[in-house]
């Protein structure tokens, strides 16, 4: 990779992001396999930092290391001296203090790891920045993709729900292009932001538009910590007119694949049968993203710093 920290795909090449794909399907075969301790990362060390909850991205950021040979230490915010007032830039010195070779940040503000990356000597990788971007969760989506198509050019994704929140659907939006594929996107009007088709996405004003004849569809959590205002009246009406059943999924190709980034709201963004359904990739993104994240480590460790 030509970069210290991976903090989106909006600047990544399509080289960067096939070459970090590759890596990671060799990855997948390896923990399918049972092989879960490799040395390439052995006396490296890595820390999590997570302004905001998680499951998914932390558990599976502090399996890759370690599958690695890394070894990892998780700061929990809630219990850090962040609660004392320490400044990130303060908390980023600390950790490169400690000679900490990566670190594996989530915060509510968007361009927060970019400001860490110019601050440490480690590495930064962004698991997630407000509204803006997670990177590493779009690579997982797209390794699921590769796996059951062989290829992503000309493979056409819906994704649909809270866009205008998502930082799952940006970097979808910004990787799926680059590699060739077509970006549909669907949402209430009050939660789609102005400007997504002037970076590539097809916007669609139905879901049934969204969804004819897809290869795939992305449904999307409902950020109702990010929401400021009452953008849709209940839930039960975002599950009616915006969530995905089995009606508007038999639109899609025979066989479309389903795939949503979690935690899902069973029932409101997709339902039960489409969440549990033949098509649903959303167990393997969870395998992906440990993958995925082993390989980001992995290229970003044996780089040379630009
Ligand atoms: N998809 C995702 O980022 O999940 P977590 O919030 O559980 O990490």
């Amino acid at each position: 990779m030509k970069h210290k920290d991976l903090l989106g795909l909006y600047t990544l090449e399509a080289e960067e992001i096939g070459e970090i794909l590759s890596l990671a399907a060799k990855m997948k075969a390896l923990v399918r396999a049972g092989q879960k301790s490799l040395d390439s990362l052995k006396g490296r060390s890595a820390v999590t930092l997570f302004y905001e909850n998680s499951t998914r991205t932390r558990t599976s950021f502090e399996f890759a290391a370690k599958f690695l040979g890394a070894s990892t230490v998780n700061i929990s915010v809630a219990t850090s001296s962040v609660q004392k007032g320490e400044t990130l830039v303060d908390t980023g010195k600390t950790l490169d203090a400690m000679h900490t070779d990566f670190i594996v940040m989530r915060h509510p503000m968007g361009g927060a790891p970019t400001l860490l990356g110019k601050t440490v000597k480690a590495h930064v990788i962004n698991a997630g920045d407000g509204m803006n971007e997670h990177p590493t969760q779009a690579l997982l989506d797209m390794l699921s993709m590769l796996e059951a198509w062989g290829t992503l050019e000309g493979k056409t994704v819906a994704i649909l729900g809270d866009i205008r929140h998502s930082r799952v659907a940006k970097s979808n939006l910004y990787g799926l292009t680059k590699m060739g594929a077509t970006v549909r996107m669907f949402a209430p009007r009050t939660l789609m932001p102005a400007g997504l088709d002037c970076m590539g996405a097809k916007i669609c004003r139905s879901r049934e538009e969204a969804v004819e004849g897809a290869d795939a569809v992305m449904g999307l959590r409902i950020q109702l910590e990010r929401q400021k205002a009452g953008n849709f009246p209940s839930l039960g009406e975002y599950a009616k007119y915006y969530g995905v059943n089995e009606d508007i999924l038999r639109l899609a190709k025979e066989g479309a694949l389903v795939l949503h980034p979690g935690p899902v709201n069973r029932g409101v963004e997709l339902t039960s049968g489409v969440i549990d359904g033949e098509t649903s990739v959303i167990t393997d993104q969870v395998l992906s993203g440990v993958a995925v994240r082993m390989a980001v480590l992995q290229l970003l460790g044996e780089e040379e710093i630009c």
